[in-house]
């Protein structure tokens, strides 16, 4: 295989806490490795527009502790056609680009995948969404930070509902996975938490509101579960439990937003070096993880395929707990 001499570097999805550290480490490993690096802007959909800029040491200077991503990010609808994938990889042969290191979650994964079975670049991936619904690594980047935020935003609603003798749904973000929701409902005490990767979870919650001896519950109500939406799941059982008090908190955007976290600048330092040195190794379309503190290097078939397991135990740990 050719040497690899310049590579690029770009976010994709919903930005995470952490995707400027991993921009920053790919581009400062690439440049100890004497590569040149090129950042594509907004994702798949820079991509297909040639919107790239040369990155140095000093254009990565200052980002390791802020949020959002310096790249931009996009979830482009024309990289998912085959015209939309031609009009990329013309521009990276253009640029002359030997390999590609995209950072994001699934939907990344899978524009990655399909990229490189019909074209002859390399792409090595890094796991960066707040969901951490990615097989294959223990922890995504831009998870940890998200979860404390959603965290310290539901501390100070306890606050109130303690104070109020009420009843809150808190909806957090989550359209296919219960990560975020079920680890802060453990961090939080929630006295419920709703998952996607449940189903029957209605009863529960009508057997909760029916028993509870507490003057106030907070449930946490992950976007994609099979009850509802929190506006919704507050609605229809606000009426007929009017002793709650119900309340709803969305929390929205504000969760993928704000510095990261000391643990998701250390992943994705980690992951940004273990990135580059997988394309100097000569490795192709796999996703670097972290997986029992190690490195992980894993096939994107695999994390395409596969589901990450949420882990009924934390579950338990949740219900058992919340008595
Ligand atoms: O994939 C991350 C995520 O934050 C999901 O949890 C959420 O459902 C989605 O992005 C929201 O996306 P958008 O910002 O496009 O509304």
């Amino acid at each position: 295989m050719a040497k690899i001499k310049k590579i690029a570097v770009l976010t994709s999805g919903g930005d995470a806490p952490g995707m400027n550290a991993a921009v920053r480490a790919v581009v400062r490993t690439a440049l100890a490795y004497d590569l040149q690096v090129i950042g594509i802007n907004k994702g798949y959909q820079g991509m297909i527009e040639g919107d790239f800029i040369e990155l140095k040491s000093e254009t990565v200077r200052n980002i390791i502790q802020r949020g959002g991503t310096m790249l931009r990010s996009a979830r482009s609808k024309e990289f998912r056609t085959s015209e939309g994938r031609q009009k990329a990889f013309n521009n990276l042969k253009k640029q002359a680009i030997d390999a590609v290191v995209v950072i994001g979650g699934d939907g990344t994964f899978k524009g990655a995948g399909i990229f490189s079975q019909e074209y002859d670049i390399p792409f090595v991936g890094m796991p960066g969404t707040i969901d951490n619904d990615m097989f294959g690594t223990d922890y995504t980047i831009g998870f940890d930070t998200a979860l404390n935020t959603v965290v310290e935003a539901i501390d100070k609603i306890k606050d109130t509902a303690f104070s109020h003798d009420r009843t809150f749904f808190v909806e957090v973000m989550g359209r296919d996975a219960g990560f975020i929701a079920l680890k802060a409902g453990i961090a939080t005490g929630a006295e419920m938490v709703l998952i996607p990767e449940i189903s029957g979870q209605e009863e529960k919650l009508e057997k909760l509101l029916q028993t509870t001896k507490k003057s106030s519950n907070l449930i946490i109500v992950a976007e994609g579960n099979n009850v509802g939406g929190a506006s919704e799941i507050a609605k229809n059982f606000g009426k007929k439990y009017r002793n709650h008090g119900v309340r709803v908190n969305v929390l929205g955007h504000m969760q993928r937003g704000g510095a990261p976290s000391a643990f998701d600048r250390f992943l994705a330092s980690r992951l940004g070096v273990a990135a580059v040195d997988a394309l100097i190794d000569n490795q192709r379309s796999i996703m670097v993880g972290y997986s029992n503190h190690e490195v992980a290097h894993i096939p994107f078939n695999k994390t395409i395929k596969g589901k990450r397991d949420v882990g009924e135990e934390l579950l338990r740990v949740n219900n058992i707990l919340a008595k």
